[in-house]
């Protein structure tokens, strides 16, 4: 099996102000001391690009952009391209969150087109699915999950450049998750989706949970043998938080890349 990557992603949203870059110092410092083979990722939001990338240099931790355009550069105001995201030395773009797909529409095509400018830009490409809450209780998860993936991954990249976030959206910000059975069912069946798909390169790809993770709940999701991390909202922006579950993935994880 390849050497996937244990990521612990924080995503900030759209909070944080130039006085946070105390706290995002503090998120960071503690990186240092985990083994290597975790990957801390900050995506904090642009405004802050600049001064999370000198933090991320300083420290183990990796910048990250919270979206990208689909188009590489012109006439789209508002709009970051990935190539743009790279130059503030951003490794990671998160793509396709439930937030942009639910509040701007974003169709799988979309955040597929986003996801190729990502890895064309050298990028590391966090691509996140998920289903609702009716598509859950109609017993359809599975299906929407396949029909996702294969629709918002771009095929024919470089497996080791992608990660998927599975982040059920009615668990996201609600401190509801899922079961462990049906984490670890949901992952087992995107593992199966993409080996399908990729064959044995499908090993090189990460799959993240996301929703509602705590420092409660983090060791229990992060010991269930398909999860390969964490994407981490709210708790993400507090660093006692953000330690506790860094630490719980370095004792579960002691040892794996050695
Ligand atoms: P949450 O957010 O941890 O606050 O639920 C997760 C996410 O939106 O990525």
């Amino acid at each position: 099996m390849g050497s996937r990557r244990t990521l612990i992603a924080g995503n900030w949203k759209m909070n944080g102000s130039r006085h946070s870059l105390s706290v995002l110092a503090e998120i960071a410092r503690p990186t240092n001391d985990l083994p290597p083979h975790i990957e801390v990722v900050l995506f904090p939001p642009a405004t802050l690009l600049a001064q999370t990338a000198t933090l991320a240099k300083k420290t183990a931790s990796k910048l990250g952009g919270q979206d990208c355009s689909s188009n590489s550069a012109g006439a789209f105001t508002g709009e970051l391209s990935a190539a743009m995201l790279n130059d503030f030395r951003a490794t990671y773009g998160l793509l396709g969150h439930s937030e942009g797909r639910t509040r701007h529409g974003e169709s799988d095509d979309l955040v597929r087109q986003k996801s190729i400018q990502a890895l064309d830009a050298g990028m590391i490409a966090v691509i996140c699915i998920g289903e609702t809450r009716d598509e859950k209780e109609a017993g359809r998860t599975f299906d929407v999950l396949a029909d996702q993936l294969a629709h918002s991954v771009p095929k024919f990249s470089s497996a080791d450049r992608i990660v998927i976030a599975y982040e059920p959206m009615w668990a996201i910000g609600t401190g509801t998750t899922p079961s462990v059975e049906e984490i670890e069912g949901a992952h087992a069946h995107l593992r199966d989706c993409l080996t399908f798909e990729w064959g044995a390169n499908a090993g090189l790809i990460s799959i993240l949970y996301g929703g509602s993770v705590s420092p409660h709940n983090a060791m229990e999701i992060l010991g269930l043998p398909s999860v390969d991390g964490l994407l981490i909202g709210g708790a993400s922006l507090n660093p006692a938080k953000s330690a506790a579950i860094c630490s719980n993935a370095a004792a579960l994880h002691m040892g794996a890349g050695a």
